[in-house]
């Protein structure tokens, strides 16, 4: 980093963060419907919006913005351009989480009835709806990156590529298939890492790199920011599973204890509890080796996002 001067990160996540909440609200709605033949079911539209608005942390949206911005800094941040893609990248990217996450509570999944400190979606509209509201949302985020004007059919491809390998087989998908065929057995250190880089790390990267697609970056930036993106989506799981061993359900707003006993293998019970913080502050130290490495002028947002990836308590 060459720019010293102290970035407001409570200001910039606000203004961030508020953007997309609208983005999101706005692009969740029946309204969005408007110049399709027929109306969307009210219901399948409450469900969707029950799971993506009112709650999360947003920090895969943020990833996209930071890394957009990291590699347009001279663009004006608030209007077209780079930041009018990375906008939509950033609400597709949280609508394949948010429907990752509505599938992995379900019963044939990880069985969960609380999610972001309410009822999870199959809990409060049923098992149907919620596939149904989760089949909707995948959907919704391939629509969002592929306006009709707006942004550049070559960028519109390339967002949709890394999405789609990020979302399917060899991604999150991919890693919640490992993880359901983990239950009970003993992984080593490698297979765990393996299972979440796929199911956790995939996405994570991948709104590093979408953000970064939305401007133009050297192949030596990219390769840093794929670095940067790789150790802080590792490093998301390694905490995650930390947390629902050291954090109560009212913090974590899902229920707390869940993978000792569902018998799933994670890095505390791989490791132990203190190498796996031991190894969450490696793979943050990773992180921030690779964007001192990237030669991009302003990183801070990004560096900023590496410390809330392992200081954070929910
Ligand atoms: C939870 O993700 C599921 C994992 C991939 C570990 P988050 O902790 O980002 O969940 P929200 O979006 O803040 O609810
Ligand atoms: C889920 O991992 C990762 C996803 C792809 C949704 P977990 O099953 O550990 O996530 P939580 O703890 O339920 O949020
Ligand atoms: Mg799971
Ligand atoms: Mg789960
Ligand atoms: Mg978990």
């Amino acid at each position: 980093m060459t720019d010293d001067t102290c970035l407001d990160f409570g200001r910039w996540c606000q203004a961030h963060l508020q953007a997309v909440e609208v983005a999101l609200s706005r692009w969740v709605s029946a309204d969005a419907n408007d110049g399709a033949d027929h109306d969307a079911p009210a219901a399948l539209i409450e469900a969707m919006r029950y799971a993506v608005l009112d709650g999360g942390k947003r920090l895969r949206p943020l990833l996209v913005m930071a890394a957009c911005e990291a590699v347009s800094p001279t663009e004006p941040t608030n209007h077209g351009g780079p930041h009018q893609a990375a906008l939509r990248a950033a609400c597709a990217v949280e609508l394949i989480h948010a429907y990752s996450l509505v599938h992995d509570d379900m019963p044939c999944m990880d069985n969960d009835v609380l999610r972001r400190g309410k009822p999870t979606v199959h809990v409060k509209f049923g098992e149907a709806s919620a596939l149904l509201a989760g089949d909707a949302l995948q959907a919704l985020a391939f629509e969002l990156l592929t306006p009709e004007r707006g942004v550049d059919p070559v960028i519109q491809a390339t967002l949709c590529r890394l999405l789609a390998r990020a979302a399917g087989s060899g991604g999150m998908a991919g890693g919640q298939a490992i993880d359901l065929a983990s239950v009970g057995v003993s992984l080593t250190e490698r297979q765990l890492r393996e299972m979440h880089q796929l199911k956790t790390g995939a996405l994570l990267k991948a709104s590093v790199m979408m953000g970064a697609a939305c401007g133009a970056s050297t192949a030596s930036a990219r390769q840093a920011l794929s670095d940067y993106g790789a150790a802080v989506g590792l490093a998301f799981q390694v905490v995650d599973d930390i947390l629902d061993v050291t954090a109560d359900s009212a913090t974590l707003g899902k229920t707390a204890g869940k993978d000792a006993c569902q018998d799933k293998p994670t890095y505390v019970s791989v490791l132990g509890l203190e190498p796996s913080r031991q190894y969450a502050r490696n793979l943050h130290a990773q992180a921030l080796a690779a964007l001192r490495s990237s030669g991009l002028p302003d990183t801070r947002a990004l560096q900023a996002l590496a410390d809330m990836v392992i200081e954070r308590t929910c």
